[in-house]
């Protein structure tokens, strides 16, 4: 389905006007009858600028939680980051490292402890929170699923020990392979493709095998000069790898926490809460500088004509064949091996992206939900559109106007790598619909000196499908939280409405 509704998209938009500035001499076309391709990348156009807009956020990423995509990241010199074990030494690897520090607590026990049950009619379950938690043991050795070996492993481990809360401090930057969306969510969405299906190779792994995933990861991306891989669940988190896990990091604390039956021990409702209200702080962004994206780095599976459309609502990797997979990983390979090292040019396409949702995101809710007068629609759409119109140059259609509008956050990018070259595509498709669709209304609005009701209703209609297919997570933020209360907005999960 999903592939007739990016037909059909890609039918409806206008590409006019080849920019030489930043258009490389030969368009981006597969070699040898697969590869990434503009074509492909202008089909999936909304879906890598939502991309873009939503990596290393929480909010998005929880939104469209498939992610299709990887990047290059480093953690630089001077980020703390949090594990929570039940020994008070540094493991060996593969090991889970949080950003927020309530996160790693979570785990800073001897064993993973019994959850308690729901609190209160209406509140979420327990495991809508922490599932992806729940079948992962505190140290790599325990991936025991069924509950009696973890009940027995538990009881066993809490006679013989404590949990340990470690802080690690980066000394040096830290090249990482970051895959997006929710990929540290076992489930069964297709929140694992790009890990199981793309990186594994694996179309049978097990939903809970994460110290297979995590091992066979690090082996590969070991391979390609980086040390680990940031995924996110509630919360970001780091997987490091063998041999060395504390390879460019200094352990400054490991600190014992409560023994059992000593208050604080048990894990309780205010301890999930707290989770919850540390991880909901990052929904903008993980802030702090604490991991630089190589936006130029970007490899993702909408850059190919594969089809993604086995999922119901969200784009999937089952339906791609091995050799497509092979090829989308060797480039994600090659890009990783030529840019781990850093010192390269990069792109900050999510600063491109951002200015282009700062700009629309508000004013087309405006336009769309409350706007009920001519005069005031006209205000709207002359004060979104007059900066790109030059009123003594002929311009039959706006065609120049609409091309100026398109390219106007993109002027000042140069594309280098093939990536930024296939982002561009992408990014200029969306503006491109956008401003020729703001023209439109402009034309029902602005030009016509009778527009009426009929009119206003008609340019909201052709805003609204506009909205519909850019579907920017904006619109679906919540408000701001009392001071008691942590932001979940499980309603506004997309297939909740
Ligand atoms: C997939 O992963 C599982 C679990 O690690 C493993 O048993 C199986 O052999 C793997 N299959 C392939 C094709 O690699």
């Amino acid at each position: 389905m999903a592939s007739t509704r990016w037909l059909a998209l890609a039918a409806l938009n206008v590409f006019s006007l080849f920019d030489p500035s930043n258009a490389i001499k030969t368009p981006i076309e597969p070699r040898n009858g697969f590869g990434p391709s503009e074509a492909a990348a202008r089909k999936n156009a909304f879906d890598i600028f939502n991309a873009i807009h939503s990596a290393m956020r929480q909010w998005g990423s929880s939104l469209n939680h498939n992610g299709m995509s990887a990047f290059v990241v480093t953690i630089p010199e001077g980020v703390l980051l949090h594990h929570g074990t039940n020994s008070p030494n540094p493991p060996y690897g593969p090991e889970w490292l949080a950003f927020e520090i309530e996160h790693a607590e979570l785990f800073a026990r001897p064993y993973m402890p019994k959850l308690p049950k729901r609190p209160a009619p209406g509140l979420p379950p327990y495991s809508a929170i922490l599932h992806p938690l729940l079948g992962r043991g505190t140290t790599n050795t325990n991936t025991s699923t069924s509950s009696a070996d973890a009940d027995a492993d538990a009881d066993a481990n809490a006679a013989a020990g404590h949990g340990y809360l470690h802080t690690y401090l980066t000394t040096s930057p830290i090249p990482l392979l970051y895959l997006d969306g929710s990929s540290a969510g076992n489930t069964v969405m297709g929140t694992l493709d790009t890990q199981d299906l793309l990186l594994r190779g694996n179309r049978s792994a097990p939903l809970m095998d994460e110290f297979g995933r995590a091992s066979e990861l690090c082996e590969l991306v070991g391979r390609w000069g980086l040390l680990g891989m940031v995924r996110m669940e509630a919360g970001f988190e780091v997987i490091k790898c063998p041999p060395e896990f504390t390879r460019g990091m200094r352990l400054l604390t490991a600190a014992r926490r409560p023994h059992p039956g000593q208050p604080g021990y048990a894990l309780s409702w205010s301890d999930v809460f707290e989770f919850v209200r540390a991880i909901a702080r990052r929904y903008r962004g993980i802030g702090g500088g604490r991991v630089q994206v190589d936006w130029s780095s970007m490899v993702s599976a909408f850059f190919y004509d594969v089809d993604l459309s086995g999922g119901k609502w969200w784009p999937r990797l089952v339906g791609l064949s091995d050799a497509e997979l092979g090829a989308i990983r060797e480039r994600i390979g090659q890009v990783a091996v030529e840019r781990a090292a850093g010192g390269k040019r990069t792109i900050d396409w999510q600063g491109v992206v951002d200015l282009i949702v700062a700009r629309y995101s508000e004013r087309l809710r405006y336009f769309t939900e409350a706007v009920d007068t001519i005069k005031v629609a006209r205000d709207e759409i002359n004060g979104l559109l007059n900066t790109y119109i030059i009123y003594d140059e002929p311009d039959e259609g706006h065609q120049a106007a609409i091309d100026r509008c398109a390219k106007f956050y993109l002027r000042a990018v140069t594309p280098e790598t093939q990536e930024d070259h296939l982002i561009l595509a992408a990014v200029e498709t969306v503006t491109q619909d956008i401003c020729s669709t703001l023209f439109r209304a402009r034309k029902l609005i602005v030009e016509d000196p009778e527009a009426d009701a009929g009119s206003l209703d008609s340019a909201r209609n052709i805003l609204q499908e506009l909205v519909d297919k850019l579907r920017w997570t904006t619109w679906k933020e919540c408000g701001a939280c009392g001071a008691d209360e942590a932001a979940q907005c499980w309603n506004s999960r997309p297939e909740n409405n």
